[in-house]
């Protein structure tokens, strides 16, 4: 395998999708092309896949909804990630299977082993080379977010407390896992946006 992998994880609001639209906006202006991809989605089954597992109206149970990731990212990784890498390209993925084990996991109640499991056979042995870790508790993006409603998806709705333990479930996996860089944001996003390509570049993922 030729390419390489990064993906970038989080809680809700802590400021991940800006941070990869700095990181895509730096890496097209320094002539670097890349694929910018995200979970769930990234190919029409596992965007199909998404809208379902999105929608308020289904109760589905944290079982079937580890499996319904795993089945988004069986398709993605087969259709977009690992033919580019197979290429020599550079991949960035918003969240992979890091957000399994830190919502499912360890949110969910359903352990980091079960997870495992359930991925075993959609992963193809895809592995991040680096995953860029937004370390933000949720309890203080919240906040910043003044209140105001942030979008009405099933598990961006679930409560602060449940929100809490996605973040200590990343705490864990950072600890645990070398790839993993935790990036603290600063005030600036520009600065948060400096850390990252300083991290990315030192480990030779980008010029
Ligand atoms: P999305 O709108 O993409 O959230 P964000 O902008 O915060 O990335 O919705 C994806 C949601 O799915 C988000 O709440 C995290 C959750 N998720 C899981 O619970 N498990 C997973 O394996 C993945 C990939 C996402």
């Amino acid at each position: 395998m030729s390419g390489k992998f990064i993906v970038f994880e989080g809680c809700e609001g802590v400021g991940k999708s800006t941070q990869l639209r700095l990181l895509k906006d730096y890496l097209t202006e320094s002539g670097q092309p890349a694929v910018f991809t995200r979970e769930p989605g990234g190919t029409p089954v596992a965007e199909a896949v998404r809208n379902l597992i999105l929608d308020k109206s289904y109760e589905i149970s944290p079982v079937v909804e580890a499996y319904l990731f795993a089945t988004a990212r069986a398709d993605h990784v087969r259709q977009v990630i690992m033919p580019a890498l197979r290429r020599g390209e550079l991949v960035v993925c918003d969240r992979f299977l890091s957000s399994s084990y830190a919502y499912q996991g360890y949110a969910r109640g359903l352990g980091f082993e079960m997870i495992k499991q359930i991925n075993a056979a959609a992963l193809e042995d895809c592995k991040p080379d680096c995953t860029i870790f937004i370390d933000m508790d949720p309890a203080i993006s919240w906040r910043k977010q003044n209140g105001k409603t942030i979008t009405d998806d099933r598990i961006e709705n679930e409560s602060v407390e449940f929100h809490g333990k996605v973040y200590e479930g990343y705490k864990r996996l950072a600890e645990a896992d070398p790839t993993f860089v935790s990036v603290a944001p600063l005030p600036e996003k520009s600065a948060t946006h400096r850390l990252i390509l300083e991290a990315l570049k030192k480990r030779g993922l980008i010029r």
